[in-house]
């Protein structure tokens, strides 16, 4: 691991997330975005505060790690079709939270983003932090034998659950302050690799999480459950985790590819309101995948 010579870099965890310091993102050459990029590939998770930026200046900042990525289900700003305002007024309580249950950002979309932005601006007194797992060690903790099993298997994703037209995961959906708009096309299925290779490090992470990862492919959702559940447990060992303390103005960037991230719910009577902007990934690949079909979704 080299040195930074543009950004001071601290860890914030053993295991996962670091707090980048002494940098204006309103501001950014080209070294220094790439060693952002370079810190946000080592830690998975980086971390920004008091950055002082508007609507604008944000997207602008975000546009640096690549195109944005497309929103489905729920309505972006009227006036920034590229940012999502992740809300609940000070009046929901007892409701369900958007991103309340441990997932990765639109898992079930074919190319699914490679990263989120989130940058707060309205944050409770208490509570509302965000949690982030580290699933490249989640997969690397475990066992070999357990990994040649589960190495060609290949995860089923959809965003029926909270999005589809049943039942919603995020509870009664219209009287909440975001606009979520449920749909038949929530219910389509698409196949993604359970052992996922990461295009930039190389490295080999889990790749489901217990939102979108309905089942696995040529399992029933009761034996997949089984699997799922094994995994799930695994990869959120305490150890594996870091947990995130918002202020107005602090901004996080994580890697969806090889994270799965929670925000938890415990600020009732109080707004929380962040502004998030994903980043468009690539179709993932995992290392059972065989060397022509890897490089040609590479090449898509
Ligand atoms: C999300 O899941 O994207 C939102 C996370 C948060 O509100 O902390």
């Amino acid at each position: 691991m080299s040195e930074y010579k543009r950004i001071t870099v601290a860890p914030i965890s053993g295991t996962i997330g670091a707090e980048i310091s002494d940098v204006d993102l309103k501001d950014l050459d080209k070294e220094t975005i790439a060693e952002i990029r370079r810190a946000f590939l080592e830690n998975t998770v980086v971390f920004f505060r008091d950055q002082e930026l508007t609507t604008p200046e944000y997207i602008s900042f975000a546009s640096q790690f690549g195109p944005f990525g497309v929103e489905p289900y729920v309505k972006t700003m009227d006036e920034y079709p590229e940012v999502i305002a992740v809300l609940k007024e000070a009046s929901e309580v007892k409701t369900i939270n958007f991103g309340g249950q441990w997932h990765s950002d639109w898992s079930f979309q074919q190319c699914p983003p490679l990263a989120t932005i989130l940058r707060g601006i309205d944050i409770p007194p208490y509570g509302g932090d965000t949690l982030f797992a580290n699933m490249t060690l989640a997969y690397e903790t475990l066992s070999d034998g357990m990994k040649q099993i589960i190495e060609p298997l290949i995860a089923i994703h959809s965003a029926r659950r909270p999005y589809g037209t049943g039942k919603s995961l995020l509870g009664d959906t219209d009287k909440k302050a975001m606009t979520i708009i449920r749909s038949e096309d929530a219910h389509e299925e698409i196949e993604h690799p359970l052992v996922r290779t990461h295009p930039e490090t190389g490295e080999k992470s889990l790749y489901v999480n217990p939102v979108y990862t309905i089942r696995l492919k040529g399992m029933s959702e009761g034996d997949s459950r089984e699997i799922l559940q094994k995994l799930f447990k695994h990869s959120l060992q305490e150890a594996f985790t870091c947990r995130f303390r918002w202020h107005n103005k602090s901004i996080a960037m994580w890697d969806n590819r090889c994270a799965m991230h929670f925000a938890l719910n415990d600020y009732d009577g109080f707004r929380r309101e962040l502004h998030r902007i994903t980043i468009a990934g690539e179709i993932p690949f995992g290392p059972a995948m065989p060397k022509e079909e890897r490089d040609r979704l590479q090449s898509v």
